[in-house]
């Protein structure tokens, strides 16, 4: 489903990503951790193709991210949700609006099929009463939400969630952990998230990647990773976050 293969990407000078190789199956869940200013971010940006790998491949859905055209990028970047670091929820317009909106500009449903999406996918996040509320009138965990339920709108097969916990308190945080691997089980969609949280990791991860220095330096089942004697392993878990 997803597949990076060597590779590597500077800004000026700066190596982050330096021989990178990791796969992502069908339907299941991958967990990066790591330092920050590691290139996880980075990493995400690569796979839903708004950054070019300088070598090495970077396959999606069985597109090589390098040589896709525009029109095929815009229909693999609908089968892509995104869930941003900063919910990234537009303050202008209803909890409504703010889903509604890549609806209406990426698809061509009409406005009734468009209503009951939008209010399906506030259901997946049990926030349908909040559909006419902005993004100032509600919670920080529930901003997360509404942004859970915005990269849900186009039925992704692909889900990236850029630190879903940053933000929010220890309740809310698994609160989104829940409900991220609720909804692979109940969605079958294949995801990678990047997070700081332990909890995070173990609740929503089949594998779980260290990485840092540009490629991952371990990856296997999360309570395997979390309990290995690898030394930089246990100092990054150990440091204190962020
Ligand atoms: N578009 C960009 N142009 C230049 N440098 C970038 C760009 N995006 C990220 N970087 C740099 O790459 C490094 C990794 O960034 P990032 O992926 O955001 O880290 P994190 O692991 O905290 O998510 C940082 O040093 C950042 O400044
Ligand atoms: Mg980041």
């Amino acid at each position: 489903m997803i597949k990076l293969d060597n590779v590597s990407k500077a800004f000026d000078n700066q190596q982050v990503l330096d021989g990178l190789s990791f796969e992502v199956a069908d339907g299941e869940s991958l967990v990066i951790m790591g330092p920050s200013g590691a290139g996880k971010s980075v990493i995400l940006k690569h796979i839903i193709g708004l950054l070019q790998a300088d070598n090495g491949l970077v396959e999606v859905m069985g597109h090589d991210m390098l040589t896709i055209g525009g029109p095929q990028l815009q229909k693999l970047r609908r089968d892509m949700g995104y869930l941003f670091q900063h919910s990234a929820l537009i303050n202008w317009l209803s909890v409504f609006d703010n889903i509604a909106l890549p609806l209406r500009e990426t698809t061509s449903l009409s406005k009734s099929d468009i209503d009951d999406r939008v209010m399906e996918v506030l259901g997946l996040v049990h926030m349908q009463d909040a559909h006419l509320k902005f993004p100032a009138e509600i919670s920080g965990g529930m901003q997360k939400r509404v942004g859970l339920a915005r990269a849900l709108c186009t039925h992704p097969k692909v889900l990236l969630y850029d630190e879903p916990e940053a933000g929010l308190d220890p309740e809310m945080s698994s609160e989104i952990s829940r409900m991220i691997r609720r909804l692979k089980e109940e969605l079958g969609v294949t995801s990678v998230t990047v997070t700081h949280s332990v909890n995070c990791a173990l609740t929503v991860g089949d594998t779980l990647a260290i990485f840092e220095h540009g490629k991952i330096l371990l990856s296997g089942p999360p309570t395997e990773v979390l309990n290995s004697d690898h030394k930089r392993v246990r100092e990054f878990l150990s440091a204190p976050i962020d």
